[in-house]
């Protein structure tokens, strides 16, 4: 017989990793236009810590006001196939898969097909599991924001991070220049990933001693647009993707991604910003560069579903170089 429940990461309201826990939560059923995914590995990032938190306060009336209305953590995964709805097609009962839905931190996951691409043989399901939100948010902003070409000289500010490592390693693969901001202790890693220099934030702290660049990219500096602005080349491009605790409890420096719309018309740089659609194509691309040796993913641990909240106060402390993997169970092979 099926069991009616199965073990999932629950959060009961917002604050610190103390509001997760590990519990029993009942089994959920794919509609027709859904599959239900066997989860093997999970990878948390700073949504998750956003969603836990409950900050910026501009998320709650989408996401719940004092406790979350989804009490299981999400979103990307990688799993295996274990029903496929009847309007579904592509995929079959079986097949190795990654994607992003909410809930996704549990046993089993309901995804829609629109957000989960095939695992390529060869890929790990840890691998496949970092890229649905961070990869894809990278490849988005440099591909369809900062529009990177061969030979251009970018500055990745946060380098280190979930995005940025993604962000550098994409950067370098189409052929640019790139300089990594990230602190000293993740300067080693930001050149592992091919970037030609890191630069520690803490020691130099002004965007003109970075250097001249035709694209500067943040994912967590947070100073205001104008002062990002002093590393660009006279017609360089900047693109925000986020920052945390860039701003107050509100907006947590949203203001930013508006006001590079406001000021874009009247200066001669191209002011732009990023928000990630959630995208089974662009997760394919990402995926099949993984299995072709362009791509790493950039794993720093593999823990076990128990040790869930210490990954995710690491991850909320901004200690993990790249990404950090839930594993759920091991894939037989
Ligand atoms: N727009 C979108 O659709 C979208 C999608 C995904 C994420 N985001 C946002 O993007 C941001 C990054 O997300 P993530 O998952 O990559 O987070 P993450 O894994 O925590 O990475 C952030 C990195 O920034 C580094 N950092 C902190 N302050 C810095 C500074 N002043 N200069 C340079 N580096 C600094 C941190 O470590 P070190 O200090 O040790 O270098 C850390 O490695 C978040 O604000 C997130 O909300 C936006």
């Amino acid at each position: 017989m099926t069991p009616s429940t199965m073990l999932a990461l629950l959060q009961r309201g917002y604050g610190g990793t103390d509001v997760l826990s590990i519990g029993e939560y009942p089994v959920p059923v794919a509609g027709p236009k859904q599959l239900l995914v066997q989860v093997h590995a999970v990878s948390p990032d700073s949504g998750t810590v956003h969603l836990m938190t409950g900050r910026p306060s501009i998320l709650r009336p989408f996401v719940g006001w004092r406790t979350p209305r989804q009490p299981v953590v999400g979103l990307a995964f990688a799993g295996i196939v274990s029903a496929v709805g009847a309007q579904v097609e592509g995929f079959a009962v079986g097949d190795r898969v990654a994607g992003s839905a909410p809930a996704a931190f549990a046993d089993l996951v309901v995804a829609n097909p629109a957000k989960v691409a095939h695992v390529p043989t060869g890929v790990s399901m840890a691998d496949a599991a970092t890229l649905p939100i961070s990869a894809g948010t990278a490849l988005q902003a440099l591909r369809d924001s900062a529009k990177v070409q061969s030979g251009q000289r970018v500055a990745i500010i946060g380098a280190g991070g979930g995005v940025g490592s993604f962000l550098t390693q994409l950067a370098v693969l189409e052929g640019a220049r790139v300089t990594g901001i990230a602190s000293a202790a993740k300067a080693a890693f930001v050149r592992s990933l091919g970037a030609e220099r890191a630069i520690d934030y803490r020691e130099i702290s002004d965007p003109r001693e970075w250097g001249v660049f035709d694209v500067v990219i943040d994912t967590a500096d947070g100073r205001p647009v104008s002062v990002l602005r002093r590393a660009l080349a006279e017609r360089g491009t900047l693109v925000i993707v986020g920052a945390d605790g860039a701003g107050g409890p509100v907006l947590d420096g949203l203001e930013r991604q508006l006001s590079t719309g406001l000021l874009n018309p009247w200066v001669r740089h191209r002011l732009t910003s990023t928000i990630q659609v959630e995208r089974a194509s662009d997760l394919q691309i990402l995926l099949d560069h993984l299995a072709g040796g362009r791509l790493r993913a950039p794993v720093a641990e593999i823990v076990p579903l128990d040790a869930a909240r210490g990954a995710i106060e690491q991850l909320q402390h901004q200690r993990v170089p790249g990404k950090i993997v839930i594993e759920l169970r091991a894939e037989d092979r």
